[in-house]
């Protein structure tokens, strides 16, 4: 039984605890051959997934996302962006230099980006919670030298699968007026009553739930989501070591 995409996205929260119940290999293969049906960037299929299983890689990546659940149930994948195969496909410095340039490390992203959109889906319509983990670029360079990823390759994200433990209340959305404009750009003052409006049901959202329920307002949440950035501002020399960008100078 599965659900359709509309239900599951009626249905999605993140969940990041995972009982023991083992995910077989046919679910999870189905999960990822069903995601690869998505739209790929100029047909290049320019991603690649890790499975992560042996325990001190998973501990490891646990420490790097700070988050003791990732060490422990369900499966887990980092998901890659890969221009390597494709350069191994057509040799030669022309075909480097345009694998690795800005327009197709965006779309290595992307395409990473697409194919952990659709797993997330399909696993939820399956039944499965999923977490997508963008904190193991917290050390970005230990995720590389872990999973021996060569150049030309970069982790995007980390992606556990399992059997939820709980069923976390749902978090609200933005509404649509404020993210669906008509020919021309709105600029957010012209949707101040909607964000007010969203901002309480935000606030209800927090201080309501079951677990870790605090006073939250939209402002002070976005201020907080900046600090990861303090974390990842090596992220850009470690994606330059991997071979791309190679049009920056320095
Ligand atoms: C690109 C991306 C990276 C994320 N990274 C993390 C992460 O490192 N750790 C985590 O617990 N949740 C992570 N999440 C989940 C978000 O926190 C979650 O989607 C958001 O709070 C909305 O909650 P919901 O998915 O339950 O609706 C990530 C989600 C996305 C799309």
């Amino acid at each position: 039984m599965s659900l359709s995409v509309i239900e599951t996205l009626a249905a999605h929260r993140t969940q990041r605890a995972f009982t023991t119940q083992p995910v077989t290999d046919e679910t999870f293969e189905r999960i990822i051959t069903a995601a690869q049906q998505m739209p790929t960037s100029q047909y290049l299929q320019a991603y690649s997934l890790v499975e992560v299983t042996d325990p001190a890689a998973r501990a490891a990546l646990a420490k790097i996302t700070t988050m003791p659940t990732v060490g422990e149930n369900g499966r887990l994948l980092v998901v890659l962006a890969d221009q390597h195969r494709n350069a191994g496909l057509v040799p030669g410095a022309a075909t480097k230099r345009a694998l690795t340039e800005f327009d197709r490390f965006a779309g290595s992203i992307e395409d990473a980006t697409l194919m952990t959109a659709a797993m997330v889906m399909v696993a939820e319509s399956l039944g499965l919670g999923s977490v997508v983990l963008g904190s193991i670029n917290n050390d970005t360079q230990a995720v590389i030298d872990l999973l021996h990823l060569p150049a030309l390759t970069l982790p995007v994200f980390g992606l556990q699968l399992g059997y939820p433990t709980e069923r976390p209340e749902k978090k609200p959305r933005l509404p649509l007026s404020a993210i669906l404009f008509k020919d021309h750009y709105q600029e957010p003052a012209t949707y101040q009553a909607t964000l007010r409006q969203f901002d309480e049901q935000l606030h209800a959202y927090y201080q309501g739930r079951s677990s870790h329920a605090r006073d939250e307002h939209l402002d002070h949440m976005t201020a907080e989501a900046l600090h990861s950035a303090a974390k990842r501002r090596d992220f850009l020399k470690v994606v330059r070591r991997q071979g791309f960008l190679p049009e920056l100078k320095n």
